[in-house]
């Protein structure tokens, strides 16, 4: 060892001249050509170590600069699909904090019924947050939202799905499900007994577009949402989350029970919510988190998704543009069990009354909770072209029709939902037939895009609403 024995402790407490010595004797000593050597590795050590230090630093620091410009480029949007981690805990704790914010939180979380839930709807300015949200605060629940606005779709119309909710004394907040701090703030302020999580990447064919995005909101989302759920929120909440009838993938049994197998999903989306129902085991498994997922089939009606066939046939009909319409591979037809969205609602609300308590807290299991998945549908299929005449009538229009065989990227041919599960649980009973439902969406559609004519029974009022 070159440097000498006595500490640096010893130096601070000797005298000037006895420093001086010691450090004459020192250099007397490091004249050796073999120290020298040693003390340049030293010195090379020493800044390779520091070099690192400061890369991991500025790593540790800084990982949504990475992510973010890969968003950027591979979106032309406002905001970035890849939502993980965009979200920086001080942009979030500087937007989400103050007194006057928390107090609309509160505000928005207190049921106004005796023993009413008050309940976080993640996905809120979704199509089926939004209606779940509406039925929860009419009926006297407390009732938050949180969105991240994505463009997926159109914005524009995830906007006034918030001003229509915001007039009913429901708060969506801005927000990204993958943004730790925020969620841990929102449960530091307001007391939620549950958890409706409906915020996802969703949409099937999208996945060979941008697969990232559903691993960013489908997966990670997901695990950190139960994660501040299982460690942060206390008391624990219960959590009702959406999967999806996509997890049947290439089972062919119909019509679809629970009990079938869900090991062959035919996308990317469908992995992900296969995967979201086995880390929803893993956290009821470790923590106690009571969880039910539900399988919903192809869920339509008024304020729906501009990404759905019944949408885009609609706004393709009435602009006299052709549609594409698919028939299976074998050259059968393509069906679906279309289940209105009211009947979806009461699905929502049924099983988030049935949900009992989680028995964890602060990360700990306390005992075995609660885990569901329940088929949401409405037990009859209908093909596709059935659903092209149903608007074609709605609507006073023939549509073009363009009939190719569906590509082999994701979508399946047939679903078919058995929902006894649901109705013996929680009573579940679809009540809308198909026709009912799309006469409701045509309504919505023209009163709010202000569409005057060739429509049928379509009816101007209630715009926006
Ligand atoms: N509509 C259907 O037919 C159907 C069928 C099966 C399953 N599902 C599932 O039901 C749920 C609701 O679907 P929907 O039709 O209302 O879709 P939607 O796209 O209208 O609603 C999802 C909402 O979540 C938000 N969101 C997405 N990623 C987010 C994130 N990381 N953080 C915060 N918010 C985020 C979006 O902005 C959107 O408003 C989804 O989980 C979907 O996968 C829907
Ligand atoms: C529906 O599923 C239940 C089990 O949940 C099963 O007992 C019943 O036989 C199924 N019905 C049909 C028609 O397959």
């Amino acid at each position: 060892m070159p440097a000498p024995s006595s500490s640096s402790s010893s130096l601070l407490d000797t005298g000037k001249g006895s420093k001086i010595e010691r450090y004459n004797s020192y250099i007397r000593r490091v004249n050796s050509a073999k120290i020298m050597a040693a003390s340049s590795k030293l010195l090379f050590r020493a800044t390779l170590l520091t070099a690192v230090v400061l890369i991991l630093l500025f790593t540790l620091n800084y990982p949504p600069l990475t992510t973010h410009s890969n968003a950027q480029s591979s979106s032309s949007s406002h905001r970035s699909l890849l939502s993980s981690s965009f979200l920086s805990s001080s942009s979030s704790s500087s937007k989400y904090s103050g007194a006057a914010w928390e107090k609309q939180v509160r505000n928005s979380a207190a049921p106004r019924r005796h023993n009413g839930m008050s309940v976080l709807v993640t996905g809120a300015a979704g199509f089926v947050g939004t209606h779940c949200s509406l039925a929860l605060k009419k009926r006297g629940d407390g009732v938050v939202g949180l969105d991240n606005f994505n463009s997926y779709y159109d914005p524009s119309l995830k906007r006034d799905r918030q001003s229509m909710l915001g007039r009913h004394g429901v708060l969506v907040v801005d927000g990204d499900i993958n943004d730790g701090p925020l969620l841990s703030k929102l449960f530091d302020v307001a007391a939620f007994t549950h958890i409706l999580h409906l915020a996802a990447q969703a949409g099937v064919r999208y996945a060979m577009k941008n697969p990232q995005s559903y691993v960013a909101s489908n997966i990670a989302g997901l695990v950190n949402l139960f994660e501040i759920a299982a460690k942060t929120a206390d008391p624990q909440p219960a959590i009702v989350w959406a999967s999806s009838s996509s997890v049947y993938g290439l089972n062919t049994n119909n019509p679809f029970s629970e009990l079938h197998r869900t090991d062959q999903p035919a996308s990317l989306y469908a992995a992900t919510k296969k995967a979201g129902e086995e880390i929803a085991h893993t956290y009821n498994h470790i923590y106690g988190l009571s969880i039910t997922g539900l399988r919903f089939f192809t869920v339509y009606g008024p304020w729906g998704r501009p990404d759905m066939a019944y949408f885009s046939f609609t706004k393709d009909i009435l602009a006299g543009k052709p549609i594409t319409v698919f028939k299976s591979q074998d050259g059968k037809e393509v069906a679906r069990d279309f289940t209105y969205i009211d009947d979806v609602v009461k699905g929502c609300v049924g099983a988030l009354d049935t949900a009992e308590r989680s028995t964890g807290s602060g990360g700990k299991k306390r005992g075995p909770a609660q885990l569901r998945v329940y088929n949401l549908g409405n037990t009859s299929p209908v093909p596709v072209t059935r659903l092209v005449s149903i608007l074609e009538g709605l609507l006073g229009t023939k549509a073009k029709k363009n009939v190719v065989k569906m590509p082999r990227n994701g979508d399946v041919p047939f679903t078919h939902a058995n929902v006894s599960l649901a109705a013996h649980d929680f009573a579940y009973q679809p009540t809308t037939d198909l026709e009912t439902g799309l006469r409701k969406f045509v309504k919505w559609y023209v009163g709010y895009y202000g569409i005057k004519s060739p429509v049928k029974n379509g009816g101007g009022g209630g715009h926006k609403e």
